[in-house]
């Protein structure tokens, strides 16, 4: 079945408000393959038939978001951001909180637009590996914030297939941080520690989020149009501590996004730091 050009300037812009995702005229087929086989389970005749529905029900809105969004992921995606994270972030945010001697050894991490949970569980893994035993000193919370509901769920799971470990989990470590489930792998109780999951809408204003040490909002805000861009990244500022570090997607840059960020490199990695 097509999506007729009317179908899907309605479909479009429904996710757009919804979400910030932007669909242009060249993503009907993205569009017509997603939605398929939401359109087939429900019954509906068309793509305008599901969009008139879904107008009055969050939760079949809930699910065209869900169809729509990439939630391509994998654990140690691009590798670099982890190796910043724990040779020059990280230390330097420990350095920052001990100088200022507010917050203890309190440390906050937000993955913003987190997927199915890899990399919050490679955050936390990346620095378990770092502090070993010692991780116990300090009082490290890492939030992931998705807004797809099946993404938070299997995240907060923690459950991976054989093939999603086997998209980037070191095998070396995997016995370590994760245990066999029938033909799945668990994440152990120590990540689980630390790590939280909750649903936030990157378009809608953060509320109680609290302030972060260190922000990881990768490979979501390519979907977004500029001004939308602009606006989560100036929030996005507005909760981070002033010590605190960006990393965003190794093809994204905020350069003619916002001017709230300072551009660092380390080892020709990219981060930002609040101006
Ligand atoms: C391609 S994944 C990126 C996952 C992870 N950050 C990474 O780089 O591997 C993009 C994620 O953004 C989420 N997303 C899309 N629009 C969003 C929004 N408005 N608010 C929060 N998450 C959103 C999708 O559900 C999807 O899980």
């Amino acid at each position: 079945m097509k999506v007729t050009p009317e179908e899907l300037q309605r479909l479009a812009r429904f996710v757009h408000d919804k979400c910030g995702i932007v669909l242009d005229s060249s993503k009907a087929y993205l569009v017509e393959s997603r939605l398929l086989p939401l359109l087939r389970e429900k019954n509906f005749t068309s793509f305008g038939d599901l969009y008139n529905q879904a107008v009055r029900n969050p939760e079949l809105a809930n699910r065209i978001i869900d169809a729509i969004s990439t939630n391509e992921t994998s654990f140690f995606r691009d590798q670099r951001p982890f190796e910043l994270l724990k040779f020059k972030i990280f230390p330097d945010v420990l350095d920052a909180i001990s100088r200022s001697g507010a917050g203890g050894k309190s440390v906050s991490i937000w993955s913003a637009a987190c997927s199915t949970g890899q990399e919050v569980y490679t955050i936390a893994v990346t620095l378990h590996e770092l502090l070993g035993g010692s991780i116990t000193q300090y009082r490290i919370k890492i939030t992931g914030t998705d807004i797809s509901d099946t993404a938070i769920m299997q995240s907060s799971r923690g459950l991976y297939s054989q093939f999603e470990i086997g998209r980037g989990f070191p095998q070396n470590l995997l016995k370590k941080y994760f245990m066999p489930d029938g033909l799945s792998w668990r994440v152990k109780d120590e990540l689980r520690a630390i790590t939280f999951f909750r649903k936030i809408n990157l378009m809608e204003p953060f509320g109680t989020m609290g302030k972060f040490d260190i922000i990881f909002c990768r490979n979501v805000a390519i979907y977004f149009s500029l001004p939308n861009r602009k606006s989560l990244f100036e929030r996005i500022a507005a909760q981070l501590n002033p010590h605190g570090a960006l990393i965003i997607g190794s093809t994204e840059s905020l350069f003619g996004v916002t001017d709230r960020f300072v551009r660092r490199e380390y080892h020709n990695s990219v981060f930002y730091s609040l101006k």
